[in-house]
């Protein structure tokens, strides 16, 4: 693929008037300064430093409306090279703006300065923004918001008032430590001390009852909640005490709205639901806890509190009430997960491709390297080192540059096309898989698309060391999830059950432990795009992919030119 920076002024000027007529230059543009810097907080009885964005945490909320623009100009005042993913924003060929270290930028160095710039092209809903760089999205995320046009609506009844409700996860160390010990070591890294509710545990752990996060709500009114799981390496399972949610948006697409008691959200995810303030004025519990699916796996297992409060409760004189707890799945409630999925039905959301161009099939494997003998660098079980590939080939982020430049530049080395498109051996990927599997490649693989073919992906979970479910996401795209099913993918008959009629859009989502998920987008976008699994500790492992999309016929089909002073490696 040829990328040229040649300016031509008649197309310009005919992309300018394109873009005019078609409205994207309509919005305003929103300037932002993000400081990445050192913070103290206190949290579980105890003072941390941890990296945020301008000393707060959550960090800032992003409010745009779709078609605007936004100018984000990140300082790096830590000690961390950082770089910042907007996390499914299309970006349309504008990779530049994504953010991945080392995929399609350099991470901004210490003292560095990069300014993000890019507009919202037909999306509206709950997005959000995170450090794309090791571990430094554990503190480093807000939400990005993005409203109807001015002038349109929601395909639902206002709401009286709106939250951003952020589900985190807490470590009593620096999160950063903990990934290194765990890189060090090759054994899983250490389970975190808390989850967490617009960063505050809640009042299940000690020292936190003072700042826990209250939502108000006036009785009868109905408020939306923009809930996005942000935890850095687990599923979670949301309530409200004695409060039904109406789900009505996930990932930034309006879906058909279902009724539920308990969703399931995972990393990457964001899921709107409408709640109605129906019940006796009180105070009422809404509260998260892990769905670990993988069977042996430790985690933690705590429960992270807010409370929904009804505005005549907080008048009283007195101690206040104390809240009901809602009711939560098992930890390991399969069924319950799965069912809530199940739920999705999308609207309007464009043309689901029936004709398929490129059909590809990847497994997503756990794995275990053997080593040699014991080692401190080998604490995984029986002196073994975790690891993690899809169709065999661990993912290697390069260093010396990132992926996206090497290609602009044409600097050979630095990634290959040659990821496969079926796995190397075909196996029973969910039966009983023998230990000579277990042995990935590692590689900076990508895989080629023609701009504008159409693509559908089955992601196979496979029982490679352990079942899991692994929230897959694209970057640069939404897609439609338009099957899944348990056990080995069959191309025969399964394919005959998929919904071509009103599947979900989303940006990550999950594989059923032991099962598959088919997905289908068209090839549009051109760029470097990351796929990867959304818990960090398995992106570490190598649990990811990149598509090299080619440009199209002409400049309106291609990648953009590089902004200024992009950083470099
Ligand atoms: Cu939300 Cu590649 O990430």
């Amino acid at each position: 693929m040829k990328l040229q920076s040649t300016k031509c002024r008649l197309f310009l000027g005919l992309s300018f008037l394109l873009a005019f007529a078609t409205g994207f230059t309509n919005g305003k543009t929103h300037y932002h300064e993000f400081d990445i810097q050192p913070t103290a907080v206190n949290r579980l009885c105890k003072t941390q430093q941890i990296m945020t964005v301008n000393g707060q945490f959550p960090g800032p909320t992003l409010r745009v409306h779709n078609g605007d623009t936004l100018v984000i100009k990140v300082k790096n005042a830590g000690k961390y090279d950082i770089s910042l993913h907007w996390h499914g924003v299309r970006q349309m060929r504008n990779p530049w703006a994504d953010g991945p270290e080392y995929v399609t930028q350099c991470p901004i160095k210490p003292g560095g300065t990069y300014t993000y710039r890019f507009t919202i092209e037909n999306q509206e809903g709950t997005l959000w923004w995170h450090a794309h760089s090791k571990w430094l999205r554990a503190t480093v995320y807000g939400a990005l918001i993005i409203y109807p046009k001015p002038g349109s609506s929601y395909p639902f009844p206002k709401p009286a008032r709106e939250f951003p409700l952020i589900l985190g996860e807490w470590w009593n160390r620096d999160p950063m430590q903990v990934l290194r010990q765990a890189t060090i070591t090759g054994a899983a890294p250490n389970v975190s001390d808390a989850y967490t509710i617009n960063s505050q545990p809640g009042d299940l752990y000690g020292c936190s009852n003072k700042d826990t996060t209250i939502f108000p709500v006036a009785a009868g009114e109905t408020i939306l909640l923009r809930i996005i799981n942000a935890a850095l390496n687990q599923q979670l399972f949301f309530a409200i005490a004695n409060h039904q949610m109406t789900v009505v948006e996930a990932d930034a697409a309006y879906n058909k709205p279902f009724t539920t008691n308990v969703i399931m959200i995972a990393p990457g995810q964001t899921t709107n639901v409408l709640v109605t303030a129906n019940q006796p004025q009180g105070r009422y519990y809404m509260a998260a806890t892990a769905y670990a699916s993988a069977p042996g796996v430790a985690f933690d297992n705590t429960t992270t509190t807010a409370i929904l409060e009804y505005n005549s409760c907080k008048s009283k004189k007195g101690s206040p009430m104390k809240p009901i707890l809602p009711q939560l799945p098992a930890w390991n409630d399969t069924n319950t997960a799965n069912s809530f999925t199940a739920q999705f039905r999308g609207i309007s959301t464009g043309k689901v491709p029936l004709e398929i161009d490129e059909n590809l099939f990847f497994t997503i494997n756990l794995g275990v390297i053997n080593c040699a003998r014991p080692s401190f660098r080998c604490q995984g079980p029986n002196n073994t080192r975790f690891t993690a590939s899809m169709n065999n080939v661990s993912f290697v982020f390069p260093k010396k540059n990132s992926i996206l430049q090497a290609l602009y530049q044409n600097t050979p080395g630095v990634f290959t096309t040659d990821f496969p498109p079926v796995p190397p051996v075909q196996f029973d990927y969910t039966g009983n898989v023998s230990q000579q599997l277990w042995t990935p490649v590692r590689g900076t693989k990508l895989y080629k698309l023609k701009f504008g073919s159409h693509v559908q992906i089955i992601l196979q979970n496979t029982n490679i060391s352990a079942i899991e479910d692994h929230p897959m996401h694209l970057h640069g795209y939404h897609f439609f999830v338009v099957g899944s099913g348990k056990g080995n993918f069959d191309p025969k008959r399964d394919p005959a059950n998929f919904n071509l009629v009103d599947p979900p859009v989303r940006n990550t989502v999950g594989t059923t432990p032991g099962g598959w998920v088919a997905i289908r987008f068209v090839a549009d976008n051109p760029g470097v795009w990351l796929m990867h699994c959304h818990l960090d500790v398995h992106i570490g492992w190598g649990l990811a992919m990149a598509f090299l999309v080619e440009n199209g016929v002409g400049k309106l089909n291609s990648i953009e030119a590089p902004p200024p002073m992009l950083p470099q490696c």
